[in-house]
């Protein structure tokens, strides 16, 4: 059994009424709780924090070294774009991260294209909308199961 965590950055609280062409129609409390459908399937325990500002999701990052966390599966949202501080965060607690986007960030405008975080990343999913989450967590049961 090993320990999860889900972290979620700015407007994805709004999932399911914002911009739904772009980013679906399910909201997050509907992504989450299929997403602990697969964590518990497996027997691992998933936690979920959504914050809308960098210091919260930096403070969390730090907590999942405290916690034990062994993957984190992390759509950074807006700071994507502009956050060397959550970058420096996960390199400091070298806690192994999926990215995650519900839109493909390469197809958009062009600020969307540079990421903070992919070259630090164990890999990216962008572009499956609410599925883009749950093939994460495909990603992370699997490896997992190889440690
Ligand atoms: C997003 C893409 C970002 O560019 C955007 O700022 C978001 C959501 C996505 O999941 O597609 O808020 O991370």
């Amino acid at each position: 059994m090993a320990k999860l965590l889900v972290l979620n950055g700015p407007n994805l609280n709004l999932l399911g009424n914002r911009e739904t062409d772009l980013y679906g129609s399910s909201t997050l409390n509907e992504i989450i709780a299929s997403m602990e459908k697969q964590a518990h399937d497996m027997q691992h325990e998933l936690q979920h924090i959504q914050d809308n500002a960098e210091v919260g999701l930096i403070d969390a990052i730090h907590q999942a070294k405290h916690n034990n966390v062994q993957i984190i599966i992390f759509n950074p949202a807006a700071f994507t774009h502009t956050s060397i501080a959550l970058r420096d965060a996960l390199l400091a607690v070298a806690i192994p991260f999926i990215e995650v986007h519900l839109s493909n960030i390469d197809q958009r405008e062009s600020f969307r294209k540079n990421s903070f975080f992919s070259d630090i990343a164990m890999g990216v999913i962008s572009g499956f909308g609410p599925q883009s989450y749950q093939l994460a967590m495909q990603a992370a049961i699997a490896h997992l199961f190889q440690q």
